[in-house]
């Protein structure tokens, strides 16, 4: 088997964290070309950081990490601490990272990779607001028939927003890089809300996560264990939805997921509904489909595989 080239980018929080674990666990099926922290959860040393952070805790200090863009296109930064914490990955409590920050831009080395890639050859899987991906994508068009697929985690529909009463939180940061990414014209796989609320960091999972006994396990347990805490008060569930990972899942094992090809549209204009993720599922529009959005996952396929693959690190 050829490990998939594959470029990561992120606002490292908890769910973004256990989303690079998971990566990092699956070296003869992903090659992680490099990572791209973007402001997001937290503000961009803080991203940066973490995810530096999470490279080392999985031993894959091969992995270089690059800061990029530190606020959206247009509007200005809104974070998330209230979810994340002070340092985004609060309940880890490491401070200081051994992989050393890249000195290039997080943007230039997506372009720079991409462009000396061959063409449909580079998957991008951004979990985080989509700022890098579409300010790449505007530097230097030439980078879009390299992209073999975008996986993205973002988008809301059926579920409703989780910022806004119509907007998820990556999409709300910064809906216009989400308007330039969704009508870049290559494959696009969207986990949104009405996934990742199906995905559910339960008692006996995340038991289960504990239950690894090592440093991996026991670090992934207690930042989920913090980040868990707000959105069960919020959702009022058993447990909160784990995001991020959905997207290296479908990587690993797209049978886990039902997904349909439909249109969909970024809402730039009404500040009322802004980053609305309209989905078209019935082909009203006449539109063509740009994205397969992500709408059933089998949860406990899910977690069995990120508990093993966790306790592989
Ligand atoms: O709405 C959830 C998404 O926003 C996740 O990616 C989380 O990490 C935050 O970035
Ligand atoms: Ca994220």
């Amino acid at each position: 088997m050829i490990a998939r080239p594959i470029i990561i980018d992120c606002d490292t929080g908890q769910d973004d964290a256990i989303m690079l674990l998971l990566a990092c666990a699956a070296p003869d099926e992903l090659d992680i070309l490099g990572v791209t922290a973007v402001a997001g959860n937290v503000p961009l040393p803080l991203t940066e950081r973490n995810a530096r952070l999470m490279c080392a805790l999985a031993g894959r200090t091969d992995i270089p990490v690059f800061a990029g863009c530190s606020r959206p296109m247009v509007r200005d930064l809104v974070t998330a601490e209230e979810v994340h914490g002070r340092t985004g990955i609060d309940g880890y409590d490491v401070d200081q990272p051994k992989v050393p920050l890249q000195q290039k831009h997080g943007v230039d080395f997506i372009v720079e990779t991409l462009m000396a890639a061959a063409d449909d050859s580079v998957t991008l899987v951004p979990t985080g607001p989509l700022t890098n991906i579409a300010m790449a994508l505007v530097r230097e068009p030439r980078i879009v028939p390299k992209i073999n697929e975008i996986v993205l985690m973002g988008g809301a529909a059926r579920e409703g927003g989780n910022t806004t009463p119509s907007a998820e939180f990556n999409i709300y940061v910064d809906p216009h890089a989400a308007h330039v990414v969704f009508t870049c014209g290559r494959p696009i796989v969207a986990m949104g809300l009405d996934v990742t609320h199906k995905t559910l960091t339960t008692k006996a999972r995340l038991a289960a996560i504990g239950a690894i006994g090592t440093p991996v396990g026991n670090a992934a347990h207690s930042m989920l264990e913090f980040y868990d805490r707000h959105d069960i008060e919020k959702y009022g569930t058993d447990g909160g939805p784990l995001h991020d990972p959905c997207t290296i899942a479908y990587l690993l094992e797209p049978g886990l997921f039902k997904t349909k090809h439909v249109y969909v549209e970024v809402e730039i204009h009404s500040e009322r509904t802004m980053g609305e993720t309209m989905v078209d599922f019935w082909g009203v529009t006449k539109r063509p489909p740009n994205a397969h959005w992500a709408q059933e996952i089998d949860a406990d396929g899910f977690y069995h595989m990120l508990t093993e693959r966790l306790a592989r690190l």
